[in-house]
């Protein structure tokens, strides 16, 4: 994968109809030595009836890579993280859960800047740039991401993605 077009979303052609569930199951799996390492338990609800997206695989392994490794990451000992997926109307939607530090209100606004890392983090390692990707590769399959805390609760991130139809034109994006 060309690392730099796919944080941009660049060029990359959105024609693969993907089912998410098994790119959850697959990244979990990849993600399984620091769950059991950090003592996390990991619940997947996934919805077997979901449809598939048109999406760039390796893109969308990425963003759900980055939001597991950041609860992971945010989330002490013993703590759970949950990954829900379900239909809404036409749109597909993916909630990442855990029982973390949390993000307090006031530090929303940096979350998704390039390079952006709050207070509470710095006791662990990382760039701040895993979310700008997240939210810009998001944004280039036509989907949103929103982000719900509390502090010393967790935290939820939901993603959004509009389900592939026949009839939808394949788009570049
Ligand atoms: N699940 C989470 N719980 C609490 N804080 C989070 C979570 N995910 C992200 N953050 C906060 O947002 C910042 C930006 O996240 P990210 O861009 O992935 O950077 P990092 O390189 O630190 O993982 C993190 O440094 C952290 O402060
Ligand atoms: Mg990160």
């Amino acid at each position: 994968m060309d690392a730099s077009r796919a944080e941009s979303g660049e060029s990359q052609q959105l024609e693969t109809p993907v089912a998410l569930n098994s790119l959850i199951q697959e990244v979990a799996k990849q993600q399984s030595v620091d769950l059991r390492s950090n003592d996390l338990s990991l619940e997947l609800k996934l919805d077997p009836t979901l449809p598939e997206i048109l999406a760039a695989i390796p893109q969308l392994e990425r963003v759900i890579w980055n939001l597991l490794s950041n609860a992971i990451k945010f989330t002490p000992t013993n703590g759970k993280i949950t990954v829900t997926t379900v239909t809404v109307d036409d749109r597909v939607s993916v909630k990442i859960s855990d029982t973390g530090i949390g993000i307090a209100k006031d530090e929303m606004p940096l979350l998704f800047s390039e390079y952006g890392r709050l207070p509470g983090a710095s006791s662990t390692e990382g760039s701040g740039l895993g979310l700008y990707i997240v939210k810009n590769l998001v944004k280039a399959h036509g989907g949103t991401v929103d982000v719900e805390s509390e502090l010393g609760k967790g935290t939820t991130f939901t993603l959004r993605f509009p389900v592939a139809t026949r009839q939808q034109p394949q788009s570049k994006i």
